[in-house]
């Protein structure tokens, strides 16, 4: 073994939640990792701006700065870890590290699902490696399993529940009946929702996610301005309870799916779902995530575990660290390419427009508990040649009480393009006998 090889210096931009687990797994496990890498990592430097919650983490094994760039401009740091978070400070200091010739890891999925062109143009350019497991899914490493695991494989599609604040509230507010604002500051507390927690629950931070898999999995450049998001906020408890009596769950799912025939290209949608009960992936429950990769040749494959939360997501980031440090003396042209295709045999797939993605759905519509109701709906959609699947009426007086007269019907309908069905919606919202907003949910069979 190498031993005598220098340890790879590494600098720490935020110590907080996953800064703090970083350190304290690498310090906690360093002669396992130092044997596995070949040479030691070592945390010499830690920027934060709380420079004494800081030094009360880290002791003195480590400098502890208040500004950044003093940890980029040390000649001596090898790699500098950012996690920090969000657009802002975090992409300049990260653009700044790359052009001073340092590696790069990162947790930040916003960061790069939205300048991620930009980052990995500039690292190419210089030389050095962005590495980012620990943005997608925590502590599964999904994106070594796209990127390397799957390789000889054509993706056919990805679908995950890649955010665990929203798992975690969807799942406690069906087994114990709690507030969505209840379990949302219990996510927080737990360290699982991001700073600004609207990107956890309007599905923003699982777009983030899909769009850098759909990136690996297509080989197209990321557009997070292309995805498709809907988040958990409009789920009525109405509908968790209806999709159980069917057979079904719904999770949040982040999707990337390729398209083949007239309207090829990519599907990238973040939405609620409901999904086949007896699917394992509808059985991940609380903060955990799990991920399904359908390759051509492996067929569907499924990765389960903590997707967020501060040692588990230094797992991920540790795991990028030991990556560096056994190809930190290789060319560039020896490392798997930060998409996984190379950057010149990049593909040129659209994301298509959501008028023209294709799904099953589940849709719930109050309506005058009246003779032909049904019938009327049921032709609106004949008429749009949109099949149905299964339709599930209520009685009135368990919708609204004794003597109501006010029903649900809900209708699971087979595959149709979304402006199709979006079309039909219109048309069935205007019936004088539907007496609210029709509740449309997508339907993934994930077979
Ligand atoms: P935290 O808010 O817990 O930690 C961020 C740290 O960065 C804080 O200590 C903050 O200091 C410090 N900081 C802020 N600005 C600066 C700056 N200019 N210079 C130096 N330090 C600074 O965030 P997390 O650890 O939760 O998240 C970090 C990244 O990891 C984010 O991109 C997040 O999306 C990602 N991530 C998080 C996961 C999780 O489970 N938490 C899981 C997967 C990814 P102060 O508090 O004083 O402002
Ligand atoms: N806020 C994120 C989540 C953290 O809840 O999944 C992990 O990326």
């Amino acid at each position: 073994m190498k031993n005598a090889m220098k340890p790879i210096q590494v600098g720490l931009l935020g110590i907080g939640t996953v800064g703090g687990g970083t350190f304290a797994v690498l310090k906690r496990n360093q002669e396992e990792i130092r044997r596995r890498a070949g040479r030691g990592i070592q945390v010499t430097m830690v920027a934060d701006l709380d420079v004494a919650r800081a030094r009360s983490l880290v002791g003195d094994a480590a400098a502890v700065v208040a500004d950044a760039r003093e940890v980029i401009a040390n000649p001596d740091i090898d790699v500098v870890v950012e996690l920090i978070g969000g657009y802002g400070i975090a992409k300049t200091l990260v653009l700044e590290a790359i052009a001073a010739g340092k590696h790069v890891v990162t947790a930040n999925k916003a960061l790069l699902a939205v300048h991620g062109t930009e980052i990995f143009a500039a690292a190419h350019k210089k030389g050095v490696m962005v590495a980012f497991e620990a943005a997608v899914a925590g502590g599964i490493p999904i994106i070594k399993s796209l990127r390397e695991g799957l390789t000889a494989n054509s993706i056919q599609w990805v679908a995950g529940i890649i955010n665990g604040t929203t798992n975690f509230i969807l799942s406690e507010m069906r087994d114990k009946g709690l507030d969505f604002d209840v379990v949302l500051k219990e996510a927080q507390r737990l360290g699982y929702a991001e700073a600004d927690p609207t990107f956890d629950i309007e599905g923003v931070d699982a777009a983030h996610k899909a769009t850098l898999m759909s990136a690996i999995a297509f080989g197209i450049p990321v557009q997070f301005d292309k995805a498709y998001v809907e988040g958990i906020t409009q789920l009525g408890a109405q509908d968790i309870q209806y999709a159980e009596q069917l057979g079904y769950r719904i999770k949040l799912l982040g999707i990337a799916k390729r398209r083949e025939g007239a309207s090829s290209g990519i599907e990238l949608r973040v939405h609620p779902s409901l999904v086949p009960a007896k699917r394992l992936i509808a059985n991940v429950e609380g903060a955990m995530n799990a991920v399904m990769v359908h390759g051509d040749a492996v067929g569907t494959t499924l990765y389960y575990g903590k997707g967020a939360g501060s040692e588990p997501t230094a797992s991920a980031v540790i795991a990028d660290l030991v990556d560096i440090a056994r190809l930190h003396d290789a060319s560039a042209e020896q490392r798997v390419p930060h998409l996984a295709f190379q950057p010149d045999a990049m593909s040129d797939l659209p994301v298509l427009p959501m008028d023209e993605v294709v799904t099953s759905y589940y849709l719930r519509l109050r309506v005058a508990d009246q003779a032909g109701v049904l019938a009327r709906v049921t032709g609106i959609l004949a008429e749009a040649g949109i099949s149905i699947d299964a339709v599930l009426q209520r009685e009135a007086r368990e919708v609204g009480g004794e003597g109501s007269t006010q029903t649900d019907v809900i209708i699971l309908t087979h595959d149709t393009r979304e402006g199709t069905m979006n079309g039909a919606i219109a048309k069935m919202q205007a019936l004088p006998t539907v007496l609210a907003g029709i509740t449309r949910i997508r339907k993934e069979e994930l077979a």
